[in-house]
């Protein structure tokens, strides 16, 4: 508006043209800066959205930001997140846009390494073209980390890349979300938040031997989660999920980490909504709870024992 009236009002007083040229490239230059920054902005809240920025940073051993050298602990070894700063020697520096998409959506390096899916790229396959680039230019505006990747510590096989490759022929799917004109605007929303961004099944879903999750047991809770945890069933199954929590009870959890009961949700669950959920806007926040709140019923129970007995997955 200012630099088209300004344009405007000097074509008026008829400066030369060299000059109206000026102010037209000053303000196409001007644009272009405000919609890079818009892409920054909407890129940082995506890096929560996607829980980047839990895996990314090594909080408890005071790591910056993105820098990596978080341990994760799976059956198969102990992972550590690579720095994703834009350093060019220790972090991602030297890489364009579409490594970095490549590398999200395919699983695969630059130097055509194939990634252990402990990086979830089997479900930020399913982040669109414009979410991924958003994402991109947020992460050349970190401050630079200068932290050196840790080797991963995994069993033999696994601890051969090329397995990876195998895996990824027999379990990997790249994903292309696609909108669903029978469901709301809303249902559409969550269910992108929480398949592609979000990747709650990574955490909730049972796994086999392989590692891969089982589709059909999708969100029903496991006792093998990360470092050994319990998942539980967020399925809507009433007597073994979250059949009776109302949609506000999903909301307020993903805004607070309490649960209906009065207590806080503990584990890593607890980092899901510090680094990733209570972020969130309250519209996202409860697209993901009418979502939810969509799945099928999975009778499935991970609390007790003897819960577990009477359950119909055998998860591992
Ligand atoms: C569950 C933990 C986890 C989450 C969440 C996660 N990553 Fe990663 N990421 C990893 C691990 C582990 C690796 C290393 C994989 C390997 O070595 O095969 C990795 C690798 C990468 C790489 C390749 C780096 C390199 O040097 O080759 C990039 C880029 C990356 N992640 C970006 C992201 C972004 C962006 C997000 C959020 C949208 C994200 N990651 C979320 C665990 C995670
Ligand atoms: C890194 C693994 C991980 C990821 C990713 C994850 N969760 Fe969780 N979630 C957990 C664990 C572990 C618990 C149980 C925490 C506890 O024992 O207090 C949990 C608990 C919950 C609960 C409470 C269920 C109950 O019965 O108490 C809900 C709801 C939930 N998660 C929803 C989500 C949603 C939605 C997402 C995706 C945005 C998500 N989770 C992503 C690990 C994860």
């Amino acid at each position: 508006m200012l630099c088209s009236s300004v344009a405007f009002r000097d074509a008026r007083r008829t400066l030369t043209t060299t000059v109206t040229l000026a102010i037209f490239s000053f303000c196409a230059f001007a644009s272009e800066n405000t919609s890079s920054a818009e892409r920054v902005s909407r890129g940082a809240y995506l890096l929560h959205a996607a829980g980047c920025v839990a895996c990314h940073t090594d909080y408890e051993h005071g790591g910056t930001l993105l820098a990596g050298g978080r341990a994760l602990k799976t059956p198969f070894g102990t992972f550590y997140t690579p720095n994703i700063t834009a350093d060019p020697k220790y972090g991602i520096g030297n890489w364009n846009k579409h490594d970095f998409i490549t590398a999200m959506t395919r699983g695969v390096s630059p130097d055509g390494t194939h990634y252990y899916p402990v990086f979830p790229y089997t479900a930020y396959s399913g982040i669109t073209a414009d979410d991924l680039s958003d994402l991109w230019a947020y992460l050349r505006t970190v401050p630079l980390s200068r932290a050196p990747n840790r080797k991963h510590d995994v069993k033999f096989p696994f601890s051969i890349r090329l397995a990876n490759w195998a895996w990824k022929l027999m379990f990997f799917r790249p994903v292309t979300h696609r909108t669903e004109s029978t469901h709301s605007p809303e249902w559409n929303r969550g269910s992108y938040l929480v398949t592609a961004l979000g990747h709650c099944s990574e955490c909730h879903t049972p796994r086999n031997l392989l590692g891969a999750t089982k589709s059909k047991y999708a969100y029903a809770g496991t006792k093998q989660g990360p470092d050994g945890e319990k998942v539980p069933n967020i399925t809507p199954d009433r007597e073994t999920g979250i059949g009776d929590w109302s949609q506000s009870d999903i909301t307020w959890l993903l805004q607070t980490g309490f649960l209906p009961d009065g207590d806080v949700v503990g584990s890593s669950m607890a980092d899901v909504v510090e680094h990733s959920t209570s972020h969130l806007t309250v519209d996202d926040q409860s697209a993901i709870a009418i979502y939810l709140q969509s799945l099928i019923p999975i009778h499935n129970s991970v609390q007790t024992n003897k819960e577990a007995e009477q359950s119909d997955v055998d998860n591992w």
